[in-house]
């Protein structure tokens, strides 16, 4: 274990490029927001300078509403397509127009908590920044009390079932002419299909023809989905400010309306068939989709005992944790990114809840299946829940960051 432990160290020291940390060189060479709050997560365990820093650097993209871009183009890098140039974002350092699950006030209470002496003041430095990311997310996102993404790579599972049907309203065929380049790094057959990268395209577009703008986009955009990892996401991250919020001495009324609010949208997550769902918000239907996100319910501090009966099945049938879409469904693909994968950082969000809420057993076992695929195969980005398979990028920092965090 010391020597994997040393290696998933070399991986983060390897994907720095400065005060931040790519996710992997060569198919994500900039900072990804999700990524990034994992990975100071993980540097915190030997590094907490270093840790904080990744944080602050995270926050340099935050924008003038709060919005914390899900990509951050500190520098120029080759070989990664939409840069910057096409996002049209008109501000420094360039970002990406659109946000990713908002996993970071979870990780930076954890951070702070294991050294406040040394976080204190790190910590009164960025708890403005997080404040003000909620109120953008409560704001301009949250519907009947669940959080809206306006593109699927907003879910940060950019090819989930669970985005089936609102992209079926969005015609991808005017896109023109594109390269893309992360097919050049990663097998296709392990990325996103060519019809779903137009439409991902076609709504970036979008985006910079409205200017971002929130209120247009929310008039006009024929893709809004009530994604329920999202609102699991900022619910728990919710939680997390409280406590943040409670030891700085600051006032929490806001933030204790925004849990009352999400709470009760998780209710109308409940898709009848019996689970937590995602919700199409221009039609009205629920995606039919069991995914891993489906099962961050106790991580956002919430019981259900439909959901363990679900848990307990899909894991007598999986050996490696959590598959990002239910085996036994049609459109399973044991390869294909989030249409079947096993990622660890969800197996780690799952357990971290489970654990927490009292299932100490189930916890385990998700903690012990998830070192064993990495001990085995080594730092992927994800794995076929069939047979373990490693695939995607190799070098993965959130996969080496949930090692030295909670798997190793
Ligand atoms: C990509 O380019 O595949 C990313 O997932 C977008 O964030």
């Amino acid at each position: 274990a010391d020597k994997i432990d040393r290696q998933a160290k070399r991986i983060l020291r390897n994907n720095d490029r400065g005060g931040y940390t790519v996710p992997t060189s060569g198919l994500y060479p900039y900072q990804w927001n999700w990524d990034s709050a994992f990975t100071a997560w993980g540097l915190a365990t030997f590094d907490i300078k270093r840790a904080w820093f990744e944080i602050h650097t995270l926050f340099t993209g935050q924008w003038d509403n709060g919005m914390v871009p899900h990509i951050i183009f500190h520098k120029r890098a080759d070989g990664y397509f939409p840069g910057p140039d096409v996002w049209g974002v008109p501000r420094v350092p360039h970002t990406s127009g659109i946000t990713q699950p908002p996993v970071a006030a979870t990780m930076i209470r954890a951070i702070y908590e294991q050294d406040k002496r040394y976080g204190r003041v790190h910590m009164e430095l960025v708890y403005g920044r997080l404040i003000s990311w909620h109120r953008w997310f409560m704001a301009n996102r949250v519907e009947d009390g669940m959080v809206a993404i306006t593109h699927p790579w907003e879910s940060g599972r950019d090819n989930a079932v669970d985005w089936d049907g609102g992209m079926g309203n969005v015609d991808g065929s005017g896109v023109g002419d594109y390269t893309r380049r992360d097919t050049a790094h990663v097998d296709p057959d392990m990325r996103p299909k060519k019809e779903d990268y137009d439409r991902y395209l076609t709504m970036v577009y979008y985006g910079r023809d409205c200017g971002w703008d929130e209120g247009q986009i929310r008039e006009g955009s024929p893709f809004r989905v009530a994604d329920v990892g999202m609102t699991f996401i900022l619910l728990r991250a919710c939680r997390d400010l409280l406590m943040i919020a409670h030891d700085l001495d600051h006032l929490t009324d806001e933030i204790e309306g925004w849990i009352r609010t999400l709470e009760a949208g998780v209710a109308r997550h409940w898709n009848p068939d019996g689970f937590y769902d995602s919700i199409d918000l221009r039609s009205g239907d629920f995606s039919g989709s069991l995914s891993s996100a489906s099962f961050l319910n106790w991580y956002a501090g919430i019981e259900n005992d439909q959901m363990a009966i679900h848990l307990h099945d899909i894991l007598d049938r999986v050996e490696f944790g959590v598959p990002s879409f239910d085996p036994r469904r049609e459109g399973f693909e044991p390869l294909r990114y989030w249409r079947g994968p096993v990622w660890g950082m969800m197996n780690a969000l799952i357990a971290i809840g489970l654990e927490e809420q009292g299932h100490v057993q189930i916890a385990a076992k998700l903690r012990k299946d998830t070192q064993r695929l990495i001990a085995e195969h080594g730092f992927f980005e994800y794995f076929s829940p069939v047979e373990g398979t490693p695939a995607g990028g190799g070098a993965f920092s959130w996969t080496a960051a949930i090692w030295l965090t909670w798997a190793g």
